[in-house]
């Protein structure tokens, strides 16, 4: 394995805003985002945030909520995580945890918000339950989030993009914004923000685009 990986993996430990876990364990209503300090702030979830590009960015102009980026993979919520301590931002944190665990984590009712950035698209045909879209991650999503409440989502894939409509639609859910070119139009996305979804563009993004494809963004609610 990669030096730099391995570093990463020992000094994710040490970081104050980063939380691990570990199979079976929930100590609901004991997690740092549900401290004192953050009472009455909303709370944004980002799924699959490798770096946590997106939150970062929304929480420098967003003070009043809380970011709490999610993903499996400890190197990559480091450099989130480190960025946002040198940039002094203090309504960012990390989580490490598989998305499918989700719901030990936090309140039911309790997220405001919830981004799928680039989620990994499982073209194939068996592991489309994984899609972070699938029937099973929207039940959650619905447990989660206040009524009302959005998930946006950022892809690349249209496959995806076309996925999540119908997945959300015979789920019962409501799809509230869809456009298949989202830097050509002029849709804000997020709610209450200075910064929409096109105001952001994570490396993934970036690197989606220099080979010609379009993003897509959808926002659905799902009661
Ligand atoms: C294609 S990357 C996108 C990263 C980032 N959101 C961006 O826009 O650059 C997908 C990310 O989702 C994470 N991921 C995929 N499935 C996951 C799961 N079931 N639970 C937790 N993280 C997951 C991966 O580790 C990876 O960091």
């Amino acid at each position: 394995m990669a030096k730099t990986k391995l570093h990463k993996y020992e000094r994710v430990k040490q970081l104050p805003n980063v939380t691990f876990t570990q199979f079976g364990e929930s100590k609901l209503p004991v997690y740092p985002w549900y401290a004192q300090g953050y009472t009455g702030m909303e709370k944004v979830l980002e799924l699959g945030c490798g770096k946590g590009e997106h939150s970062l960015s929304f929480a420098a102009v967003n003070p009043g909520k809380l970011y709490l980026g999610i993903d499996s993979k400890s190197h990559r919520i480091c450099v989130g995580a480190e960025k946002a301590m040198a940039q002094g931002l203090e309504n960012v944190m990390f989580l490490q945890v598989r998305i499918e665990r989700i719901q030990d984590f936090f309140i039911q009712q309790s997220i405001h918000e919830i981004w799928l950035t680039f989620p990994d698209p499982h073209l194939k045909n068996r592991s489309v339950k994984n899609r972070l879209s699938a029937p099973l991650f929207l039940d959650a999503y619905a447990h989660l989030l206040i009524p009302g409440g959005i998930v946006h989502l950022k892809t690349d894939s249209e496959s995806l993009f076309n996925y999540t409509k119908e997945s959300v639609q015979s789920w019962g859910g409501q799809v509230v914004e869809a456009v298949t070119d989202l830097h050509e139009s002029d849709i804000q996305g997020a709610q209450d923000s200075r910064f929409g979804a096109r105001d952001i563009v994570s490396a993934f993004e970036k690197a989606a685009q220099s080979k010609g494809a379009t993003i897509k963004y959808l926002a659905f609610t799902l009661h």
